[in-house]
């Protein structure tokens, strides 16, 4: 027989209005507070409305492998992603999803990878160059600007060097909302009425079905959550699409001559043989969901790294040893193997904090899941951070140690129990392009710079809707060559 919701466990920090408030004010303690949890499934509340959370890897990979074909990602991320991804592979659904994914696939495929390794190495050099020697600089920024130039580059055949900070501010602005109204009594309110316009759109009278597909069609967008319409949202957003239409604007002007993303999505035709190409927003939405998921997340797991190794001696100097080997010129035949314990440190960095901390799914059908029967509709969450901190799946899970990413340690633990990218057909499709990156700007960096995180205060993430730190990361780096 299997197990009702309503007999699964309740995790921890409820009150009167269910989880919001511990998930608003202590969202990282309220996913430890999981992870000493032995259910594999677990029941949280927000307002009026229960959550799941799969709380084992084995749940997880039913969530998100097995059964992946019954859900569908939440509501509530398409709202509140709704004006910075648009309907792009990070959220769509079905078809639409199917067939993007298609066609971006490529560019993520080994052959492509290794010809964006000269850009990784570039853009770090380049940074590095602009850094004065001994200058005392913010390591998010620094990190932001690498990961944007790499991903304009690679991706759109372009250039963000002059635009970078400005950018990287609208974005701080754009997430910063995102990770505040992931809390908001209001988001789980406009669930509630997205879903009745669902109902209503799916019911038999032609006058409620038209109600609700107006409905439907409103409550998309953020309408209820009070920052979305703020000057400060707004003008991130602006930003943003202003950029995106740059890159737009140059590639048709240029003609569709190079294999990158924007040739690929301007070419594209409709498969229904119309011959009709993606609609220009259909264009803008892949796009801007592409620049914004391919560097913000990598820039805030380098940090994390740098971080990471200021406080971890012993790693640094081994970190240090692969970099001085490196070869770290932007035209080098890249060997990944000569980077293996860089590579380690900066998984173990995406282990202790992962940038998306959890993953939201929605069932679109009853469904059993860890045995217990969901109804249709149940939201059910994944929680790459609290799995990363299971004492059977990570042994002293507070304890940094990169050893754990040893190609034995990773074949003998379970598949889907380290999961900052996801798992299954939704897996990040840029997961090898950040492992590869990731590893490069370190070493890049380390081979010619000495970089000394300042360590006196302990850093803590902040409530973004990535894992950003908390403030600035200051570090002194200097310059080995000018040093000598
Ligand atoms: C350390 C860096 C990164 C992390 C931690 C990360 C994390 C994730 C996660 C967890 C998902 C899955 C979400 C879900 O299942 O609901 C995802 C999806 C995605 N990521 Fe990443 N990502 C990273 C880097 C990148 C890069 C470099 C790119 C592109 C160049 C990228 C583009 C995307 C896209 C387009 C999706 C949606 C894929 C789909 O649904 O088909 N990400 N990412």
């Amino acid at each position: 027989m299997p197990t009702l919701p309503q007999e699964l466990p309740i995790a921890p920090g409820a009150n009167l209005f269910g989880h919001l408030r511990a998930f608003d004010e202590d969202r990282l303690g309220t996913l430890r507070g999981l992870s000493r949890m032995s259910a594999p499934v677990v029941r949280a509340r927000f307002l009026h409305r229960e959550v799941y959370v799969v709380n084992s890897a084995e749940t997880t990979h039913e969530l998100l492998v097995e059964r992946a074909r019954s859900f569908e990602k939440s509501p509530g991320i398409r709202i509140l992603l709704r004006d910075l991804a648009g309907e792009g592979l990070f959220t769509s659904e079905g078809e639409l999803w199917r067939r993007q994914r298609r066609l971006m696939a490529p560019l993520f495929h080994a052959e492509r990878l290794g010809e964006y390794t000269r850009a990784m190495r570039f853009e770090a050099h380049r940074a590095l160059d602009r850094v004065g020697h001994g200058a005392r600089v913010d390591l998010s920024r620094e990190m932001t600007r690498i990961t944007m130039g790499v991903v304009a580059s690679t991706l759109f055949g372009t250039d963000t060097a002059v635009e970078a900070d400005a950018l990287g501010e609208a974005l701080t602005a754009a997430l910063g909302f995102t990770g505040d109204a992931l809390a908001s009594p209001w988001l789980s309110l406009q669930i509630m009425l997205v879903e009745l316009a669902e109902a209503a759109r799916d019911g038999a009278s032609p006058r409620l079905r038209r109600l609700g597909a107006w409905g439907d069609e409103v409550l998309r967008a953020p309408v209820l959550l009070p920052g979305a319409r703020s000057p400060r949202f707004r003008a991130a957003i602006a930003a943003i699409d202003r950029t995106v239409q740059r890159f737009i604007d140059t590639r048709r002007a240029q003609g569709l001559v190079r294999g990158d993303l924007l040739t690929k999505l301007l070419g594209a035709k409709d498969p229904d043989g119309s011959g009709a190409g993606m609609s220009d927003r259909q264009t803008r939405d892949e796009a801007k969901t592409l620049f914004v998921a391919g560097h913000e997340t990598t820039a805030t797991a380098l940090t994390w790294a740098f971080y990471l190794l200021a406080r971890h001696p012993a790693a640094r100097a081994r970190v240090q040893a692969e970099a001085d080997a490196f070869d770290a010129r932007p035209d080098a035949q890249h060997e990944p193997s000569s980077l293996a314990y860089t590579t380690r440190v900066f998984k173990e960095a995406l282990r202790l904090y992962p940038p998306l901390v959890m993953i939201a799914r929605r069932a679109v059908e009853p469904i059993e899941l860890g045995g217990v029967a969901l109804p249709a509709r149940a939201i059910v969450f994944a929680c790459p951070y609290a799995l990363h901190f299971r004492e059977e799946l990570f042994p002293e899970p507070d304890r940094f140690e990169p050893d754990r990413f040893t190609p034995e340690a990773e074949a003998a633990r379970h598949k889907s129990a380290w999961i900052p990218f996801g798992v299954g057909p939704r897996v990040c499709i840029g997961n090898h392009f950040a492992l590869l990156e990731g590893p490069i700007v370190l070493a890049a960096w380390m081979k010619r710079a000495t970089v000394e995180v300042e360590t006196s205060r302990v850093i803590e993430p902040d409530r973004f809707a990535t894992l950003r730190p908390k403030g600035e990361v200051w570090a002194r780096v200097t310059r080995r060559e000018e040093a000598a």
